[in-house]
């Protein structure tokens, strides 16, 4: 009997491929085994929107997902008042996010929508010292509204920040997101909005790591200043928190 060993090696080999692209395919689409209980609990019960589901299979750092989720979460759950804020949206990835979380939160969005000032640039040391006032400029607002397709609650302030600030200060926040990369703004928006979070209420900072020495030092500077712990989130840049007792 005449023995294909070729044809059975070569057919084997197709196999074996076919195998390993059916289960890289699965992997992209269908695994959930990095999803926490709680999500998969809450998904099981219909407490997820569509747009929220889809932005976590979308969202490249699902450490940084699950915190705002899982923080908003607290926040709703502790009955903690206040608005949502956010200093760094360039065309709108994070606020996306924040928005579907809890849709029904006031939510202000400050950003130049031109890139970094040279205010701001001209103190920086570290990675942040190469970029220039070109960097990030490739958005608007239309663009941003349009991406986070969200609803009413949303609020925009072109400009530079902290001179933009001055309309919201009569308000109170319960979760602001600070993401601007550099020193200035950090520090300006902690001095800005710690003061006005209500008990319970907190702000994260991306990027607390020794590639952003400037937002190292804004936040490190802050704590000297206030009675709070900086807690650490393992995502990819290094976000923090800090939260404001609740019995201030
Ligand atoms: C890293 S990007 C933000 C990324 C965004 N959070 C996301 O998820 O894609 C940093 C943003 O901070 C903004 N920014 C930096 N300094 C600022 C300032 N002083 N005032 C207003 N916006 C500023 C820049 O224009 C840029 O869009």
């Amino acid at each position: 009997m005449d023995f294909p060993v070729f044809q059975v090696i070569n057919y084997t080999l197709i196999l074996i491929v076919f195998i390993i692209f059916i289960r890289y395919i699965w992997g992209v689409f269908f695994d959930d085994n990095y999803q926490p209980a709680e999500w998969k609990y809450a998904m099981d019960r219909g407490h997820i929107s569509k747009k929220l589901k889809r932005l976590e299979r979308q969202y490249p750092d699902k450490v940084r997902f699950f915190n705002w989720w899982f923080q908003v979460g607290r926040l709703k759950q502790d009955n903690v008042p206040g608005d949502f804020a956010e200093v760094g949206v360039y065309k709108g990835d994070s606020a996306q996010v924040i928005h579907h979380c809890d849709p029904g939160r006031h939510f202000h969005l400050f950003d130049t929508f031109t890139g970094f000032s040279m205010r701001d640039l001209a103190t920086e040391t570290g990675p942040a010292a190469t970029y220039t006032p070109e960097n990030f400029s490739d958005t608007t607002i239309n663009k941003v509204l349009q991406h986070i397709g969200g609803n009413e609650n949303l609020r925009i302030y072109p400009g530079y920040f902290p001179d933009t600030a001055g309309i919201v200060g009569e308000f109170r926040f319960a979760l602001v997101n600070l993401d601007a990369d550099l020193y200035n703004p950090t520090r300006a928006a902690l001095d800005f909005f710690y003061p006005r979070l209500s008990p319970g209420g907190m702000i994260l900072i991306h990027d607390y790591n020794h590639q952003w020495p400037g937002i190292v030092k804004a936040v490190d500077e802050f704590l000297m200043l206030i009675p709070e712990s900086l807690v650490r989130i393992p995502d990819m840049d290094g976000t923090v928190m800090i939260i404001r007792n609740k019995e201030c």
